[in-house]
């Protein structure tokens, strides 16, 4: 694992730290030793290949997936994460890929999911007031919580489903790829969303594929490798470290083109 010098010391307190986490299917080895801490108020980008073990990460932390071996700490307490609901009430949400929304149910139907307050007679305004509130704390963009989730953007659907995650006042929150089916300006609004979460002392945990959006918001970047670590990175690490951590190749195109460059300005420096 390379500890690279620059990286900035966190500041917050550590919420979540995880040692020697492995997992394995059969004889599938999904995680071997991993390590992993989180803090208050900082984003963590979870990035690296296909099969490299991101989403049986975050399957282990919201409780859908025991590890095989190792500790979790959570808030300086050794802990275990038998179920979701234990993760949850613990403090640890997840917003998964599939945003898992009710597209016929409105976006206070949404929030409130499972979580209905006084279940046997709905409190519609309690409800509707506190997702209004949730959504305004995140200075989000919804023109209408009584509209289905059916007729919202992709941005907007992602914003509901981190405003459901907050609903219980976690320390961490999970995200897997909430940026990887938006557009420019979509992607835009959820990464502003991502440090206004930041901002209220959370610790995030982004899983990405776009090394764009990653630097734009992650304080560090984990790089997960056939589900070993591979490296922590500043967020103004170069393109070429972080696909030559992610890929395991020090010869790839980024690294190629990187060097040519490198060699071009040389020879350029060396004429007269
Ligand atoms: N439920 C499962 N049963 C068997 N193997 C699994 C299961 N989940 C994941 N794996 C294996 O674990 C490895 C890591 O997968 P995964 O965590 O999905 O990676 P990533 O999310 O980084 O693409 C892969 O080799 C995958 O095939
Ligand atoms: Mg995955």
């Amino acid at each position: 694992m390379t500890d690279n010098p620059n990286m900035p010391t966190p500041t917050g307190e550590r919420i979540l730290s995880l040692r020697g986490i492995s997992k394995n299917f059969g004889a599938v080895s999904a995680l071997t030793g991993i390590d992993l801490d989180v803090h208050a108020g900082e984003v963590v980008a979870l990035v690296g290949d296909n099969g490299a073990g991101k989403s049986t990460l975050v399957k282990i932390l919201s409780g859908v997936h025991r590890p095989s071996s190792g500790t979790i700490t959570f808030a300086g307490r050794e802990v275990n994460l038998p179920d979701p609901g234990s993760a949850l009430a613990l403090g640890i949400a997840t917003v998964f890929q599939d945003l898992a929304l009710c597209e016929n149910l409105d976006v206070v139907a949404n929030i409130f999911l499972g979580k209905e307050l006084n279940p046997l007679r709905l409190d519609e305004v309690a409800m509707e007031i506190k997702a209004w509130t949730l959504l305004n704390e995140l200075s989000a963009r919804i023109p209408s919580v009584r509209e289905p989730v059916a007729s919202l953007s992709g941005g907007q659907r992602q914003t509901v489903a981190i405003a459901r995650s907050l609903l219980l006042d976690p320390r961490i929150i999970l995200l897997d790829e909430p940026t990887a089916a938006l557009g420019v300006a979509q992607t835009a609004e959820v990464l502003d969303l991502i440090e206004r979460v930041r901002a209220r002392g959370l610790g995030v945990v982004m899983i990405s594929h776009n090394m764009e959006d990653v630097r734009a918001v992650a304080d560090r970047i984990v790089v997960l490798r056939l589900g070993k670590n591979n490296g922590v990175f500043p967020p103004d690490a170069s393109n070429q470290d972080l696909v030559s951590a992610i890929t395991g190749a020090d010869n790839n195109a980024v690294s190629r083109r990187a060097n040519r460059r490198q060699a071009q300005a040389t020879s350029q420096e060396a004429q007269p």
